[in-house]
């Protein structure tokens, strides 16, 4: 028998519109904005690279499919990205986000360039001893460090791909994104005509869009040319430079609208909709890049989709509130890949400014889905996940019939799941002590209905 539901709950299909009206390069164009923060990058990335990339891809009259296969590469470039934040973390210290972000210009040919990255980069914010200890791990296995995390990186992004229903031409392209022309690259050591195309063409965008938005166009044509032979096939850096000259391009790449921009220069005769089990595939692929950030948040995101999914169940609500409901829990934390890995997994109590940095994550969630204009409910809805029935959440301190019941269901599976796992900073609380604890915030921060709910759930699943 289901829980009725009091009437202000009750959700509207038409309020939602269905997958089928999306396209696929909107939905993943959206959601590359998450890929962004987890690499430091400034936020369109992912965007500005497509656009760099295409362009390239244009000139050198790619077929169709190849053209196809690069769009999706440069989209999804940094998918793997967030699996070896956390072992970033534990090996240099300081927030790997920066590590990463800076990591990009640095010339590894250069030794006085490396050896200040090294310097300002490693054990940040930790004490001269176990600064010093770190310098001389790093000294000593710094090629061995890199080879492993970057083959981290490739190999995760390459199964997200494949997870995200894409072919095995696209997962190759995002797996030897870090090899070099002359096979100086991690971590196959692949060279020249072995990289496949969409790889060759996916670096050079990056550096240049880093250094177009680090330090200018005049400095991003420089690295490209400098690295030409060595990094980047010469008739590719040949190609960037003749698109340089024209002010279009840079203009084109500073603009506002480069989201929508981009969706054009996707080869029309492949672009396609987005069927709703895509859609499922495509959420579920973005709650493990999430999960994958940190050990502590190891399968959170689809345990709260799960616990979600099985209370909207008790209440009755249709199959298509359903899957809406499951796709935003399980990009609740999306924000989370903006967080570094030195908060996340930090063993001790947050400091004031850190918890400032921590309690963004939800605004984060908010901005990310809402570039997806048929999110925009979806978005405000998971991006209140720690609102308060009393008003004492955050991040608008929004209260009682402010907050939507959807949002509710969220909140108590996300609290369910937040302290029955272990935690960075104390062990996983057994369930029946974790309902106790629950129990006590009902009126404040859960919703007793809710909550009534989940405790039937916990039990038909058995959970101790
Ligand atoms: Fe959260
Ligand atoms: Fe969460």
């Amino acid at each position: 028998m289901g829980i009725i539901l009091p009437v202000r709950a009750n959700f509207i299909d038409g309020a939602i519109s269905p997958a089928s009206n999306l396209l696929l390069s909107e939905v993943i164009g959206a959601l590359s904005y998450a890929l962004d923060m987890t690499e430091g990058q400034p936020p369109g990335h992912s965007i500005r690279c497509c656009y760099i990339g295409m362009s390239i891809g244009k000139k050198l009259n790619l077929t169709h499919q190849q053209q196809w296969d690069l769009y999706y590469t440069l989209l999804l470039k940094d998918a793997g990205c967030s699996s070896n934040a956390a072992r970033l973390y534990e090996l240099y210290g300081g927030d790997e986000r920066i590590f990463k972000r800076d990591f990009k210009t640095v010339d590894m040919n250069d030794f006085k360039q490396v050896s200040k990255f090294v310097i300002n980069h490693v054990g940040v914010g930790e004490g001269f001893l176990t600064k010093l200890k770190r310098l001389v791990d790093v000294g000593k296995n710094s090629e061995e460090y890199a080879t492993e995390l970057i083959e981290t990186r490739c190999e995760r992004g390459a199964d997200i791909a494949k997870r995200l229903g894409f072919n095995d031409a696209i997962a190759d392209g995002i797996r030897y994104l870090d090899e070099h022309w002359d096979g100086n690259g991690k971590p196959y050591r692949k060279s020249g005509h072995a990289i496949p195309i969409a790889s060759q063409i996916a670096l050079l965008a990056q550096v240049a869009d880093v250094f177009f938005m680090s330090a200018g166009k005049k400095s991003s044509l420089e690295q490209v040319s400098h690295r030409s032979g060595s990094w980047f096939n010469p008739e590719l850096a040949n190609v960037f430079k003749s698109l340089s000259g024209d002010m279009k391009f840079w203009s084109d790449l500073g603009t506002n609208d480069l989201q929508q921009k981009i969706m054009a220069l996707e080869p029309a005769s492949l672009a396609m909709k987005v069927s709703e089990e895509r859609l499922d595939d495509i959420t579920a692929a973005f709650g493990m890049i999430v999960d994958a950030k940190s050990s502590f948040t190891y399968n959170h995101s689809s345990r709260v989709a799960l616990y979600t999914d099985l209370i909207a169940a008790k209440f009755g609500y249709s199959q298509m509130h359903r899957s809406y409901l499951r796709r935003a829990a399980l990009m609740h934390d999306i924000g989370k890949l903006g967080v570094s890995n030195n908060i996340l997994d930090k063993p001790g109590k947050l400091t004031d400014e850190e918890w400032v940095v921590m309690r963004g994550h939800s605004r984060a969630t908010e901005e990310i889905l809402s570039h997806l204009t048929p999110f925009a409910e979806m978005a405000k809805m998971a991006g209140a996940h720690h609102e308060r029935l009393d008003g004492k959440g955050y991040p608008y301190g929004l209260s009682d019939e402010e907050i939507h019941m959807d949002t509710r269901i969220i909140t108590t599976a996300d609290i369910f799941d937040a302290i029955t796992a272990e935690r960075p900073y104390r062990g996983a609380i057994p369930v029946d002590q974790t309902l106790e604890i629950m129990k006590k915030e009902c009126g404040t921060s859960i919703d007793r209905i809710v909550y009534d709910a989940l405790t039937k759930v916990v039990a038909e699943l058995g959970l101790k």
